[in-house]
């Protein structure tokens, strides 16, 4: 194994925030290196550097010996070094094709050669037993088949180090497993491989290294072999965390919602499930089984073909998230770049946005708006100079924070969490998990999409199991285990009891 980039005090600050302060550490060919710190830590900025998109503030950079300056992500990526990104970066009118080989056509003569780069994509894909039309529009899949296109498009440019920021943040279990056989491939063929994750067990699985990051400053470096979770944890935060799941004794109250047997398109049938107030009400499945959609069935941004919905006695319409915001219920998007946030405002003005009609009949009240907005921020610890900062500039797992802080900001009664603790450290994990309960104890209900099997099982009362576009199964009390969730969403309980 040889080194292959070595960083030697690189610094890098921002107006108001030191992102890196004289970081040093060296990756190697042949070799997984996993970036672990908290959100906000710096793990996104250090890999923009060697990618070539920030420049450091100070320090130098060897790669493959040579001090070398990556003055552009053009450049990195002549010199070999490719990034699958935190953020979806597809272009989302362009075909899956057209996507992986953007910038890279293959040509046949002076005409792109759109057969072959089909065939391509499908069998790039076909690697992580994805079999999509890949002349479609990417803008129709899900958030985690980007994240397989994305991989798919850095691996077919042959890099010799390829970063992954926190790849699998939004990929089912069987997905992750395919990544994980793919990154060992890669390393095999002696790519270095740089991996960001904050789920610790994936680092124990996959990484031969492991650095640690605590407000831009490394805080070590050490084989994997001898760390387990606790003491990275312990790294990272620079306290213990319980990595536990505590909830307080509620009463479940009275029906918030109920779906009948709703009908969506794409074939999605036999979808009933309710919530009670004081409840935490799972929605588990693997990704692509329907879950997403159902939670825009209720927000009436997907149609509904048959059934009916009763939200507090009532029948109730979907027919826009305005109107269902009025209502009462909110849903913390799983897209949170692309649906949750206005990024080029500040991350006062996007709190205040999803409570702006409150106020909508006074005037505009900057003041309030700051007050708000500051009173989210320390109630989630979101990273951030001030209320002022472009949410542009936050880390990706404070802009996550910034999302469910307007949740909670508003005066919704129902809640919907598409995948809450995605890309959070564990700390704010348990903030997240801390203000979900709190939540249901003032009376709300929430129904949480999860793909996190102990998160699941850790936070609900009670669990639906979607298996391809249906509700197969309730799961109560001590029905809800890990096992019983996993048997029903691979389908094998669900052929055996012939549902
Ligand atoms: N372009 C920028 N302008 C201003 N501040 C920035 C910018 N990019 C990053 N920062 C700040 O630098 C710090 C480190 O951010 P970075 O994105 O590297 O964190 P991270 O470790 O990747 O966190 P996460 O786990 O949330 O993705 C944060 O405080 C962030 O707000
Ligand atoms: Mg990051």
């Amino acid at each position: 194994m040889s080194e292959i980039i070595r960083l030697e005090h690189i610094w890098k600050r921002f107006t108001g925030v030191t992102a890196l302060s004289d970081v040093s550490v060296s990756f190697s060919s042949g070799e997984v290196h996993a970036l672990v710190g908290e959100n906000g830590a710096g793990k996104s900025t250090l890999i923009k550097v060697l990618l070539g998109a920030y420049q450091p503030t100070e320090g130098r950079i060897f790669y493959e010996g040579k001090e070398t300056v990556i003055e552009s992500p053009r450049k990195g990526s002549e010199l070999g070094i490719e990034g699958v990104h935190q953020e979806l970066m597809l272009v989302p009118y362009l075909s899956v094709s057209q996507n992986i080989f953007l910038n890279r056509e293959i040509r046949k003569g002076k005409i792109f050669d759109v057969k072959e780069m089909n065939r391509r994509s499908q069998e790039l894909l076909h690697d992580f037993s994805i079999d999509i039309d890949v002349t479609k529009p990417v803008k129709q899949y899900s958030a985690s088949i980007w994240k397989m296109i994305d991989i798919a498009r850095v691996i077919n440019q042959n890099p010799k180090v390829i970063i992954f920021d926190e790849p699998t943040a939004i990929l089912s279990e069987r997905e992750v497993d395919s990544l994980f056989s793919s990154i060992r491939r890669l390393k095999e063929k002696g790519i270095a491989i740089i991996y960001i994750s904050h789920r610790l067990n994936e680092i124990g699985e996959i990484a031969d290294k492991v650095t640690v990051l605590r407000d831009g400053h490394h805080i070590g470096t050490l084989p994997a072999s001898e760390l387990c979770n606790d003491d990275i944890v312990k790294m990272m935060v620079g306290r213990d965390v319980s990595q536990y799941y505590s909830r307080s004794r509620v009463e479940r109250g009275e029906e918030l919602i109920r779906l009948d047997s709703l009908e969506l398109k794409k074939g999605q049938h036999d979808i009933s499930l309710s919530v009670h107030k004081g409840e935490i009400v799972g929605l588990a499945g693997l990704v692509g089984a329907g879950r997403t959609e159902v939670a825009e069935a209720i927000l009436g941004i997907n149609p509904i073909l048959k059934g009916s919905i009763t939200y507090k006695g009532k029948p109730f319409h979907p027919a826009s998230p305005s109107q269902s915001i009025k209502k009462g219920i909110y849903l913390v998007p799983e897209n949170r770049k692309y649906q949750g946030l206005i990024l080029r405002f500040t991350v006062a003005n996007n709190i205040a946005l999803s409570v702006f009609s409150r106020w909508a009949k006074f005037f505009y009240k900057g003041k309030k708006e700051a007050t708000v907005a500051e009173n989210a921020i320390r109630k989630l610890s979101i990273k951030t100079p001030s209320s002022k900062q472009l949410v542009n500039n936050l880390s990706g797992g404070n802009q996550q924070k910034v999302v469910i802080a307007k949740a909670l900001e508003t005066s919704a009664e129902f809640l919907i969490f598409d995948e809450p603790s995605v890309g959070v450290d564990v700390g704010a994990k348990e903030e997240i998990h801390n203000h979900m309960d709190s939540f249901v104890v003032a009376g709300g209900g929430i129904l949480m999409i999860s793909s996190d099997l102990p998160e699941v099982v850790g936070m609900c009362d009670r669990v639906y199991v979607m298996y391809e576009g249906r509700i197969v199964k309730e799961l109560k009390g001590d029905e809800v285990t890990d096992n019983n969730i996993a048997e029903y969403m691979l389908g094998s309980k669900v052929a055996e009891a012939g549902i």
